[in-house]
């Protein structure tokens, strides 16, 4: 399939078939293309903890909801895996860190790109991805042990959709987003 197809097909998906599991060698294949990604000075700024017991998941559809109920995953129950991207400190380079100090400049680009790329992965597969923002970074530390001042930045949930779940969502159109050459 031409990659820009791919692009053009794969959507977030909310709506997945329960007691689907996703064997852990695709998992992997998932990580590894999280792994690949690029980072600014290679500096690799993740660590991608693989969440795919029932009583792991349990735990991570309570800790993606941040209080009074709201939470970006009403749906989170029959998912089959979640991946949980911690974003860690980027170690770049001493002259590009002497400009920013420590302000974290690149690192969550970098998150962004490698769960882009493991959503690409999960659709070559036939697994269906749905990135979750929001989560409750206390029990995110408190259940699987991320170490203070990492950030758990992005869930990936995974798993088989149902037939009914929705269509990828429009884009603008190209001209809008577009130009060349000047704004
Ligand atoms: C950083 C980020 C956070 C997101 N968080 C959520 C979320 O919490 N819940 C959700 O259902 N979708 C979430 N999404 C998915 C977007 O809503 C979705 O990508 C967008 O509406 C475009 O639809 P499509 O992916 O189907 O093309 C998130 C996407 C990104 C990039």
């Amino acid at each position: 399939m031409d990659f820009l197809e791919i692009m053009q097909q794969r959507r977030s998906c909310r709506s997945y078939q329960p007691d689907r599991v996703i064997p852990r060698e695709d998992l992997l294949k998932i990580v590894e293309a999280g792994r690949l990604s690029p980072s600014g000075c290679n500096s690799q700024p993740w660590k991608f903890i693989v969440i795919d017991t029932p009583e792991a998941k349990e735990k991570l559809c309570d800790a993606i909801v941040v209080g009074n109920g709201i939470t970006g995953a009403p749906w989170r129950h029959n998912v089959s895996a979640f991946i949980i991207l911690v974003e860690q400190t980027a170690k770049v380079m001493p002259a590009v860190f002497d400009h920013y100090k420590d302000t974290q400049r690149f690192a969550p680009g970098d998150i962004g790109a490698a769960c882009m790329n493991m959503c690409h992965e999960a659709y070559s597969l036939g697994i269906d991805t749905c990135m979750i923002g929001m989560n409750d970074q206390n029990k995110m530390e408190q259940y699987f042990g991320i170490p203070h001042g990492a950030d758990a930045r992005l869930v990936l949930a995974l798993g088989y959709g149902n037939e009914n779940s929705a269509a990828k969502k429009v884009r603008k159109p190209l001209e809008e987003v577009c130009s060349f050459n000047k704004w």
